[in-house]
């Protein structure tokens, strides 16, 4: 059976506060829908830890730079419940535009240093869209863990940073990428992908690893992105915006491997914005 879907503020509350007073641990998953083996596996992951489990669907307005983006994102929300119901979520969160962003609404919520580089660099006000937008959907479910992919990489530090900064009460969990088959990182933008784009799609995961592996061995980026740009462009990649390494905690870029390092990819393929990152 599918889990009941809640739009309203007031139904959500009622429900957790009555999980609260039975002393039951909440979990939340928030997500923009289209789901797919990574969004199911953080749902699940929520479910073997929590009593309750909240999973939310909302394309959030203010993350998106680009309009078209925003209306093109896919919305599949009667598909969505049909995939959460074998993992057994407790209630599906669907609240409108006017419940998250009512008349008057005026606050933002901004993660400074971390949201300068990569992502926040390529796509202002991105992060302050995500953060206003999580911070909003952790006081608005009271949950005590919220799960998150390492698909996102910096998304997490930046809504780790936040909870942190504000003092809200809260676990944040991150979760291994999931993959296809061939290595690219599952996304729900790969539903916009041509045949022919998806074909070539694994090639940034294949590139990076080969990368780590080259950045294991003691190479440098400086000699590495020439052929790296040149393997992505033959793929049929128009547009590389970084292919940078970087501290995976404070996102600092480095030349060579020093401490904990992470590969961090942005790309175009076919006019579709892929996004992937991995731990050298
Ligand atoms: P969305 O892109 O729908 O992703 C929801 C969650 O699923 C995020 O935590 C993301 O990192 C995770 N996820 C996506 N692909 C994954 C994969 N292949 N493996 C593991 N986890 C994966 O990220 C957002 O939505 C939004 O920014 C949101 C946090 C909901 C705020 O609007």
């Amino acid at each position: 059976m599918s889990a009941p879907i809640i739009r309203t503020l007031p139904e959500l509350r009622a429900l957790t506060r009555q999980w609260h007073r039975e002393g039951a641990t909440i979990g939340v998953v928030p997500t923009m829908g289209a789901l797919h083996q990574g969004h199911l596996s953080l749902a699940r992951a929520a479910r073997a830890d929590c009593d309750r489990v909240i999973v939310t669907i909302f394309v959030n307005p203010k993350q998106f730079n680009n309009p078209d983006d925003l209306k093109n994102y896919p919305r599949t929300e009667h598909e969505d419940a049909k995939k959460l119901a074998p993992i057994g979520v407790d209630v599906i969160y669907v609240p409108d535009g006017e419940q998250m962003y009512p008349d008057g609404f005026a606050t933002n919520v901004s993660v400074s240093g971390l949201t300068d580089v990569l992502c926040g660099a390529h796509r202002p006000g991105h992060f302050d869209g995500v953060a206003t937008v999580v911070a909003k959907l952790f006081g608005q479910t009271a949950a005590d863990r919220a799960y998150f992919g390492q698909k996102d990489w910096q998304q997490l530090q930046v809504v780790t940073r936040m909870a942190r900064d504000l003092d809200i009460d809260i676990e944040v969990i991150g979760c291994l990428t999931i993959r296809e088959e061939d290595g690219l990182a599952m996304s729900s933008r790969n539903l916009l992908l041509s045949d022919r784009a998806r074909i070539h799609a694994p090639k940034l995961a294949e590139v990076m690893e080969d990368m780590a592996e080259a950045l294991r061995a003691g190479g440098s980026m400086s000699a590495l992105m020439p052929d790296a740009e040149k393997r992505l462009k033959a793929a049929g990649f128009t547009e590389i915006e970084y292919l940078d390494l970087r501290d995976a905690a404070s996102l600092i870029q480095h030349d060579k491997l020093t401490g904990e390092c992470r590969l961090f990819a942005a790309a175009w393929l076919a006019g579709i914005r892929l996004i992937d990152n991995i731990a050298v």
